[in-house]
């Protein structure tokens, strides 16, 4: 097989795993929507200092497991809440976020999303994110571009930091970062428009795809948090990277994402002494 006779035949795998990805996540959506009015009733448990989950996390995760199940039965899910140890190396891998933002879920606060991201033996092949309170679908096909709601998606083409918007997430389980994280906050705010925090890692990607912001940095995510965003981010054309600059492992890692020259500035801003 000639070398595009392969890539058109892992595009068409690309644009049926985006679709699997998208029934499931859109189902998981309308299940946190529902339940959202009910959120103080809602039964949630500590998992780790500063770390949640409630019924409604579980429950996402289950209805997102029933559809990839049923479309691709045996497809390896790594899922924040029952599978996170889980290896996407070979095969169909699902990555899975049911409810990335659980805490601002459980305050009302209106920033949560859906995340899945499909990958072709070890390679990003499909992403989705659904901002759930706005129901705003991102969705991204690797060589095929990221859209927003059907629309064409693209990185903003700001490249000077004194006018840059920089999205970011606080150290808030691994604190012995936070000295670091505090150097790195006062040096960004220091040379750029302004940061801003919200709490959902895969809505900050997908607002760095949007051109929303004109990069993002975090010091530890988990794998759930960043793949499907990753790829809508390059396929806007931006880049993400961890902070050494190296491609991102699918295991937790730091995470570095913006337009071209955004990303290359604050990757080197943010490892200045
Ligand atoms: P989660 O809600 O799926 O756990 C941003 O810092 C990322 O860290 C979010 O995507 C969020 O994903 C996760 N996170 C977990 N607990 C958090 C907390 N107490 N505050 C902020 N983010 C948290
Ligand atoms: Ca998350």
């Amino acid at each position: 097989m000639s070398a595009i006779d392969a890539g058109q035949r892992r595009c068409r795998e690309c644009r049926e795993l985006l679709l699997i990805a998208t029934t499931a996540a859109r189902e998981a959506a309308a299940l946190i929507r529902e339940r959202a009015p009910a959120v103080g009733s809602i039964e949630w448990r500590k998992k780790g200092p500063a770390d949640f989950v409630s019924d409604v996390d579980t429950a996402a995760e289950h209805a997102i497991r029933a559809v990839l199940d049923r479309e691709i039965p045996g497809a390896t899910v790594l899922g924040e809440e029952m599978s996170p140890n889980a290896s996407v190396d070979a095969g169909v891998a699902f990555v899975v976020d049911p409810l990335d933002g659980t805490t601002n879920f459980l305050h009302g606060y209106p920033a949560y999303a859906v995340s899945i991201a499909a990958l072709a033996d070890g390679q990003l092949a499909a992403g989705v994110i659904v901002n759930v309170p706005t129901g705003d679908v991102y969705a991204a096909t690797a060589g095929g571009g990221a859209t927003r709601n059907g629309e064409p998606l693209s990185v903003s083409a700001i490249d000077e930091p004194a006018l840059a918007l920089i999205g970011t997430g606080f150290p808030f389980k691994d604190l012995h970062q936070l000295d670091r994280y505090q150097q790195q906050f006062a040096a960004i705010t220091r040379r750029t428009a302004g940061l801003r925090r919200a709490g959902s890692a895969a809505l900050d990607l997908a607002d760095v795809a949007g051109g929303r912001f004109d990069a993002f940095w975090e010091l530890r995510l988990a794998p759930w948090d960043y793949a499907a965003g990753a790829l809508l981010v390059r396929e806007a054309g931006g880049v993400v990277t961890d902070l050494s600059g190296a491609d991102l492992p699918f295991t937790p890692s730091s995470v570095v994402a913006g337009n071209p020259a955004m990303h290359a500035w604050l990757l080197r801003a943010l490892n200045e002494p």
